[in-house]
Order: C-alpha cells, then sequence, then structure tokens
C-alpha cells in the first residue's frame, strides 16, 4: 500500500514518518499531480487553508480516497456532490485525536447537562504554536459546537505548543474545567492514518464526504 502525503511540515512530517516506505511525499516544492497521486492507494493532506483549492482540483483529479486535516478553510457546498461524483470517499476533521472525539462525548453532556445550572457562562481558551496561521483554532469552534451553548472563545500562540483546549464552565456557585493537551503530533498524524485505513478497508463506508467524528462514532459504537 502507498500513500501520498501531501504537506510534509509539521504534522504531515509525523506522517510520513510513521508511514516509512509506503508513504510518497509531496510539498510546496515537490508538487502534487494528479496522475502521481493517482499510482497511490489514497492521500493524505495537511497543507494551509490557502493552498487548499490547488489540491481539491488535484484529489478530484486523482479520484483517490483523501484524508484532509486543513483547517482554516470553507469548505464549498458542492464538494460533497463532486466527491460523490467521482465515486470517492473523503474524510475531513479539524482535529484527528482519537482522545478529543471522547472529548466531544463529554462536551455533549456538559453542554445539555448545564440547562440545570443557574446562568452558566462558557469560556473555551486554546493555545497553540506561534506559527499557526488561524485563530481560533478549527478545534476551539468545534467545542462550542459540541457544546451547543454560546461561549466566548479565546486564543493565545506561545511557543512550539502542540494543541491544548479548555472549556472554563462558571456560575455564581461553581465552576467546571474540562482540558485537553497534545503532547505530540504524531496523536493527530496516526488519527490521520487510521482514517485512510477506514476508508481503504471498510467496505460499508459509501462515497462522499464524512467528518473525522463520523468515522469515529462507528468505530466507537461496535466496540
Ligand atoms: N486536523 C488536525 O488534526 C490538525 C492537526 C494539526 C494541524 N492541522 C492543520 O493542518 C494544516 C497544516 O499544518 P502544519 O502545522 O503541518 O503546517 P506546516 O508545518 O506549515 O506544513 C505545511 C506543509 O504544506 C506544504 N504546502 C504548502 N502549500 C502547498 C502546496 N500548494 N502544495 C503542496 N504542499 C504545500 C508545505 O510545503 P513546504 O514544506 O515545501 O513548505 C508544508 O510541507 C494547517 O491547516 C493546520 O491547522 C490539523
Amino acid at each position: 500500500m502507498k500513500i501520498s502525503v501531501i504537506g510534509t511540515g509539521k504534522t504531515g512530517g509525523s506522517i510520513a514518518e510513521l508511514l516509512g516506505e509506503q508513504a510518497v511525499s509531496f510539498n510546496s516544492s515537490n508538487k502534487p499531480t494528479a496522475s502521481k497521486v493517482a499510482k497511490t492507494d489514497a492521500a493524505i493532506i495537511f497543507v494551509p487553508g490557502e493552498a487548499a483549492p490547488e489540491i481539491i482540483e488535484i484529489m478530484i483529479d486523482a479520484e483517490v480516497p483523501a484524508v484532509w486535516g486543513t483547517t482554516g478553510y470553507g469548505w464549498s457546498e458542492d464538494l460533497p456532490e463532486r466527491v460523490k461524483a467521482i465515486q470517492s470517499k473523503w474524510v475531513i476533521g479539524s482535529n484527528f485525536s482519537l482522545g478529543m472525539n471522547l472529548v466531544r462525548k463529554a462536551l455533549n453532556v456538559l453542554g445539555e447537562g448545564s440547562d440545570m445550572l443557574d446562568s452558566p457562562k462558557f469560556h473555551i481558551h486554546e493555545t497553540h504554536h506561534t506559527d499557526k496561521k488561524d485563530a481560533p483554532s478549527g478545534t476551539a469552534l468545534s467545542w462550542e459546537k459540541w457544546l451547543n451553548k454560546e461561549a466566548r472563545i479565546s486564543s493565545s500562540r506561545i511557543g512550539d505548543v502542540k494543541g491544548i483546549h479548555e472549556l472554563h464552565i462558571k456560575t455564581v456557585n461553581e465552576s467546571i474545567y474540562l482540558k485537553h493537551e497534545a503532547h505530540d503530533r504524531k496523536l493527530f498524524a496516526e488519527g490521520a492514518i487510521w482514517a485512510a485505513k477506514k476508508l481503504l478497508n471498510d467496505t460499508e463506508i459509501i462515497p462522499g464526504v464524512y467528518p473525522f467524528s463520523e468515522l469515529f462514532d462507528k468505530a466507537f459504537s461496535s466496540q
């Protein structure tokens, strides 16, 4: 099995390292082409948002399954139709950590249960390395969505922080805190490779575009 790794920076570099000889790597000085990517079984893409439009067209032409980690990009509404038209399967995730997907379930419960609290205020704070281009992080926006409550979201950019997300729910008389911290980018690399293998091996997945959370939930409920 060969997997195109498009973007070999901080995250894609870990993916290429974990895949070893299975990786066929591309970056801005060795650009992918549809014909080169089509020779591999699937692609894992960690490029910045501004490179996404160019890579989307290459992936549509290559017609192989794709796992997208790019954040800070507005995916067009017609994308699922375009992917179905080529009979391909894509996964898009703002955070490929399996632990983060467990946190999602906790946020669902906290959001729903907080209706019982007296006027709770919600604050989400995310911290990342200074090179991160988008703020707030895609994950912080996902936390607000999973909580299903309007939250204040703030960001810090410090050193080489891999990703910290914190929620504070505060009422006059009590506070609840939830924190997730990524220690190593291999975390995202492992989740992205897990997703690519699911797309290749799970015959129940039909062509279309899926959020990573949907693949996780399918595996979670069948364990
Ligand atoms: N979903 C998740 O779990 C998750 C986790 C971490 C990061 N991310 C997101 O993933 C994206 C990449 O993050 P990163 O920190 O790995 O970035 P990074 O270190 O800046 O790496 C970006 C890579 O993309 C390559 N690239 C840029 N434009 C390209 C183009 N037009 N064609 C081919 N390759 C191109 C760069 O090539 P060069 O090496 O030649 O410069 C570089 O290898 C960001 O949107 C980030 O927010 C998502």
